[in-house]
């Protein structure tokens, strides 16, 4: 079978070989600190030195990261596929566009952007934000990560869906299925068309009922072996 229209919902197991903590595994992110104490807008209100620093710490952890190999196969699928194949990442890392993806959307935002809550600017970021840092355009000390938390709606949903109705293939790595919208998405594209759908994960998710087809294992090990599969087709 050849694919022209190709969606990846990524999340953090696709990076976790590359050294970035997922969230819900042993040693995830949501064992050392409660999601309610850095990760709501009512977290940021009652201390958002506490809710800077998580940021800070996750933002100086990047450089200090490089992509794997399921970065990189997907680099590969977008630049040889002939079609359209394009990311939808839960993560707020950069390690897709450093493996050379272009076609990705990150619906819960990205650690190296922050927003100003006053003037509504978004810039890019490397450095610490602390809750004194005035806004590069307005100046005033307003300043929050540009990432979406839980009771916040995230990016690109119309977009996201057109892309899931259009699509002729769906493939989920690396994301245990606990969270929505992202949680459901391989339900819309069952429910608006006849895409083949496939979950690669390092064990059975939340939702793995829902695919067609599943592959469970490290992403590292399992993309390139599904790029080399797509692409020997196309
Ligand atoms: P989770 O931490 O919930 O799930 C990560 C999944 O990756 C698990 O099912 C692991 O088994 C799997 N995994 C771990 N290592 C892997 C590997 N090497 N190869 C393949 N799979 C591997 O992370 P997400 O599903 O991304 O949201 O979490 C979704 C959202 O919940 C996040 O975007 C974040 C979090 O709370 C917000 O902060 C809004």
């Amino acid at each position: 079978m050849q694919y022209r229209n190709i969606v990846i919902l990524t999340g953090a197991g696709i990076s976790a070989e590359s050294g970035v903590a997922t969230f819900r595994d042993n040693g995830g992110l949501w064992e050392s600190h409660r999601i309610e104490e850095v990760a709501t807008p009512e977290a940021f209100a009652a201390d958002p030195i506490l809710v800077h620093n998580f940021y800070n710490m996750r933002r100086a952890q990047l450089p200090t990261v490089q992509p794997n190999d399921a970065h990189k196969a997907l680099a590969r699928l977008e630049r040889e596929l002939n079609g359209k194949c394009t990311i939808i990442t839960q993560n707020v890392d950069n390690l897709h566009e450093r493996a050379g993806s272009e076609s990705v959307i990150h619906m819960h935002g990205e650690l190296s952007k922050i927003r100003c809550e006053a003037c509504k600017s978004i810039h890019l970021w490397e450095i610490d934000c602390l809750t004194e840092t005035p806004c590069p355009n307005c100046e005033q000390a307003a300043l929050r990560p540009h990432i979406v938390w839980f009771g916040e709606m995230p990016f690109y949903m119309d977009d996201i869906y057109g892309l899931l109705r259009s699509c002729d293939v769906f493939i989920s790595v690396g994301t245990s299925g606990n969270v929505y919208p992202a949680a459901g998405f391989v339900s819309e594209v069952r429910r608006l068309g006849n895409a083949h759908t496939v979950e690669v994960n390092l064990e059975p998710s939340e939702g793995t009922s829902l695919f067609a087809e599943c592959r469970h294992g490290k992403a590292g090990d399992l993309l390139p072996k599904l790029v080399d599969e797509i692409l020997r087709l196309n």
